[in-house]
């Protein structure tokens, strides 16, 4: 059985598979609408969520599956307390497939520990958001046909953005070269650096405003202020309105520049750039739904066909606790801290959990 809690579950092979997947059933929906009859997914979004959801719902009805879940924790036994693992441990007889939001960084990797079925990872706090990059990648093939010697900037808040983290790994594996564009304060966090330079030789440049680096961008993939996730003791009003991307900063950009957004967007994306056919946005959030019809049936209906051997991790049993506040670990008590090693010319540890480097 295989989860997608972080990208790093899939190997590049296993996500062209799913994107030849994907493409099949965008051209000829009704072949594949059996594939999940009598399969059902459950959909708990313990965060605000409109698009992933929704996205999912219509994808595993497509299918012929069938969904439960919910959509507002505050209805389920969350307030009495219950933990992560004993959810999962039920959710395991009532469905035959998780797609879960969660505020906590690591959440989906502990209902992936205590289930029995597949687990999707529909964000976990502000670390990683794996089926947007892979919707991501998908609307990038699409339009360009390959992600390799193409210049992407990552712009705004690189910080907290879970979308904009797995994107930048994502690209990074398919050989995209990467610049991350935000002010000071909301550059991409170091756990995020280390893979980059590790795992693919990448140690992108750094900027704080886009129009130093417009003309150059193939991608140029944008992100809302992650507000609800500011640290009290980060001067929000310094970074807020910080960046905009607009028609003015656009007629700089190559004419075949693609603009991408995981939306929701609010006041950091123009709506006078709607009509721009650059503008790749909505289709990527209509392109959300292949892609994930695909991931479903790899995971529970074609999973010989599509998935070969998890990649290999290096991880085990932890004697550092993670100082990420936002990690379940913190959270959920009864768990047993692991790290992963990543070795090579500089070797470095993460918390298997939340991917924050331990010291
Ligand atoms: C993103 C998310 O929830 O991380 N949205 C999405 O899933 N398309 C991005 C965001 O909320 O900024």
């Amino acid at each position: 059985m295989r989860h997608l809690v972080t990208l790093d579950d899939l190997s590049n092979f296993e996500i062209e598979q799913i994107f030849r997947l994907a493409s099949g059933m965008q051209s000829q929906l009704e072949t594949w609408a059996g594939i999940c009859r009598s399969k059902l997914l459950a959909t708990l979004f313990y965060e605000p969520s409109t698009r992933t959801r929704l996205s999912f719902e219509s994808a595993m009805e497509r299918l012929n599956g069938g969904t439960l879940g919910f959509a507002d924790p505050s209805a389920t036994s969350v307030t009495k307390g219950e933990t992560l693992a004993d959810t999962a441990r039920m959710v395991t007889n009532y469905a035959d497939i998780i797609v879960m939001r969660h505020s906590w960084a690591g959440a989906a990797r502990v209902m992936a520990q205590y289930t029995h079925i597949p687990v999707i990872n529909g964000g976990d706090g502000s670390h990683t958001h794996p089926t947007q990059a892979l919707t991501d990648l998908y609307t990038i093939i699409r339009r360009k046909s390959k992600v390799e010697g193409l210049t992407v900037g990552i712009c705004g808040d690189l910080q907290f953005g879970r979308a904009a983290h797995s994107f930048a790994l994502a690209v990074a594996r398919f050989g995209g070269k990467l610049i991350h564009i935000a002010p000071n304060p909301l550059q991409m966090p170091p756990w995020v650096l280390a893979q980059l330079e590790q795992c693919h030789g990448q140690i992108p440049l750094e900027v704080e405003n886009i129009t130093e680096v417009i003309e150059k961008l193939d991608v140029i993939y944008v992100n809302r202020l992650q507000e609800e996730r500011l640290p009290a003791n980060m001067d929000a009003a310094a970074v807020r309105g910080s960046y905009l991307l607009n028609a003015e900063v656009m007629k700089n950009a190559k004419p075949d520049a693609m603009i991408m957004h995981p939306l929701p967007r609010v006041n950091e994306l123009a709506y006078e750039l709607d009509e721009d056919p650059r503008a790749a946005y909505f289709e990527q959030s209509a392109n959300a739904v292949p892609v994930r019809m695909a991931l479903i049936a790899s995971l529970i209906g074609l999973e010989q066909l599509i998935l070969t051997q998890p990649p290999k991790r290096h991880i085990r049993t932890s004697t550092t606790t993670c100082t990420n506040a936002n990690c379940v670990t913190n959270y959920e008590t009864y768990l047993v801290p692991e790290c992963e090693t990543f070795s090579g010319n500089m070797e470095f540890q993460t918390c298997a959990y939340c991917g924050n480097l331990l010291s």
